[in-house]
């Protein structure tokens, strides 16, 4: 080819890439789009967006983040929203959301096919966020690291404060963290604050890393990286189906449990599209999709079938949880600023 040749096909080519990705965005703005926020595992995140692109036509775009992230960020773009939909992630900060206004009130004509928890958490926000999967939090450790270094297996909360487990904990930061925000409560709730704390402080002393992503102490886990990780349950379970050397552990005191959620930001630019991808996100052909991606949390639609991998809730000890009050906006600024002042910082 010619220099004058090659210039010509470049131009044909740069001009053929231009008109596709024209009538691409025609296409999206013909269907419409969606923007999401996600707060489960990347592979879910995924799952969700190309069965609803396929089942709808409407382009997703979406951000993984974790829970405390997404709230940050839909409170810092309350004046010009980007975000649609915020789909999943611990109940909290929904909460938390819903009371200050940034966050819609909706009502899912599949409302009627929910368990009474999702619709107990619709109910206390007053219609602006819904249970969309439950699960347990407790924590799973690495059994080859248990034995070769002849550490007692833990089975309480109580054990974690073990010597023989000095910087062998990981857990995530409760600001970035709904599954450590989810900690933060159940510790408070069991123990009362006092005591709580007390035991956060001793904790710290074991802690390796607090993590930006609740679930990073799963893999951690799994990889050897920590002899133990403090998550929610079907996180490490999913460590277990991938063949990983860990035990998921119910803590023997009780736990606390989170309910997932779902909400609409108020000024959405998509406001259809973000009902659209809401009541279908309540289907069972929706939620099924989380055990596809090997996510066991539990379910909120009643006729979704439950993955025989998830954490039995009913076996389960589980605390009295109350999601309103510590999903409150004074309670939960509180707790995480007096997690930050007294524990994130203590020297070892
Ligand atoms: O991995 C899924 C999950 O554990 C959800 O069950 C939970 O809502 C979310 O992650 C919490 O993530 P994070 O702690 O990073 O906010």
């Amino acid at each position: 080819m010619t220099r004058r040749n090659s210039l010509f096909a470049a131009t044909m080519l740069a001009g053929t890439a231009a008109a596709f990705s024209l009538m691409s965005t025609g296409a999206a703005q013909a269907q419409g789009a969606l923007v999401m926020y996600c707060a489960v595992q990347e592979e879910w995140c995924r799952a969700m967006t190309s069965a609803f692109e396929r089942e709808t036509g409407i382009k997703v775009s979406m951000t993984r983040k974790s829970s405390g992230e997404i709230y940050a960020q839909v409170k810092a773009e309350a004046q010009n929203p980007r975000a649609d939909i915020w789909w999943g992630g611990t109940g909290d900060p929904h909460m938390q959301a819903a009371e200050e206004g940034l966050t819609m009130e909706y009502k899912s004509p599949n409302m009627g096919e929910l368990q009474d928890w999702a619709v107990r958490q619709w109910e206390q926000s007053k219609n602006r966020t819904v249970g969309i999967y439950s699960g347990a939090l407790g924590f799973g450790y690495n059994t080859e690291l248990v034995k070769a270094n002849g550490i007692k297996e833990p089975k309480c909360w109580a054990d974690l404060l073990n010597e023989d487990l000095k910087d062998e904990v990981q857990v995530a930061d409760p600001n970035s963290s709904g599954t450590a925000y989810t900690l933060l409560a159940t510790i408070v709730q069991l123990m009362g604050e006092e005591k709580g704390f007390e035991y956060l402080k001793s904790l710290h002393k074991n802690v390796n890393q607090y993590t930006k992503s609740g679930a990073a102490p799963a893999k951690a886990t799994a990889l050897g990286e920590t002899t133990v990780g403090i998550v929610f349950m079907h996180d490490m379970v999913t460590m277990v189906v991938d063949n990983a050397p860990v035990k998921v552990v119910a803590p023997c005191e009780g736990t606390g449990y989170e309910i997932g959620s779902m909400s609409i930001i108020k000024g959405a630019k998509n406001l259809e599209n973000a009902k659209k991808f809401y009541d279908w996100a309540l289907t069972p052909a929706a939620q099924k999709l989380g055990a596809e991606a090997k996510s066991y949390q539990v379910p909120s639609n009643k006729n979704t079938p439950v993955p025989p991998q998830a954490p039995k809730l009913d076996e389960i000890k589980l605390i009295n949880f109350d999601f309103a009050k510590y999903g409150s906006s004074e309670e939960r600024r509180r707790l995480l600023s007096k997690w930050d002042n007294e524990v994130k910082n203590l020297p070892k």
